[in-house]
């Protein structure tokens, strides 16, 4: 694994994050920073997955978000991902590898099949569980209708604990923030 072009990625994300304006500033350490934790958590218990091919869709799995890019949020994130890879002269597998791991990471038109896939996915809903994820999504959409909100943040836990997280052990690691979350979210 080229640790000093991951470092390199990880940065430049960063960077463009937090000088992205007030609606995706938080997204770093409130969003990436523990998808990162977790993957790593994951990735910890899963050795024989390539670390290498989790850890670039880390960085670059929801680059559509904070790049504000219309049309499909995997697609177009692959598509993101793909430049950023070919800038720092990865190979044709890599690139292939980690756009077909973006293109599946929100478990909805197709669903992750390998380890890494898997991994991703987990670690994308279990970060959720952590960094303040709601709390800053909650600022951000303050104009919203909160009892909307209420209803948007009940069925993202719901998804996220029943079809994102893929590792038994990983749903038992979640699993008291997972109902500690729900409960605060169905007080009325
Ligand atoms: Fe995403
Ligand atoms: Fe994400």
């Amino acid at each position: 694994m080229n640790k000093k072009k991951l470092d390199k990625i990880r940065n430049m994300v960063k960077l463009e994050c937090e000088s992205s304006g007030s609606e995706y500033n938080w997204f770093f350490d409130g969003h990436l920073l523990a998808v990162e934790k977790n993957a790593e958590f994951l990735l910890n218990k899963l050795p024989n997955a390539d670390k290498e091919i989790v850890m670039l869709g880390v960085w670059l799995h929801d680059l559509q978000r904070f790049r504000f890019l219309k049309g499909d949020h995997q697609k177009v994130g692959a598509q993101e991902a793909e430049k950023v890879l070919k800038k720092f002269n990865y190979n044709k597998d890599i690139i292939e590898k980690v756009k077909r791991l973006i293109k599946c990471h929100s478990c909805r038109d197709v669903i992750p099949g390998t380890i890494e896939q898997k991994i991703l996915a987990s670690a994308d809903a279990m970060a959720s569980y952590h960094n303040n994820f709601f709390l800053q999504v909650a600022r951000m959409k303050r104009g919203e209708n909160l009892s909307e909100f209420k209803k948007w943040a009940l069925e993202k836990l719901n998804r996220n604990y029943n079809n994102k997280i893929f590792f038994s052990f990983a749903k038992k690691h979640i699993k008291e923030r997972h109902k500690v979350l729900k409960a605060f979210f169905e007080l009325i």
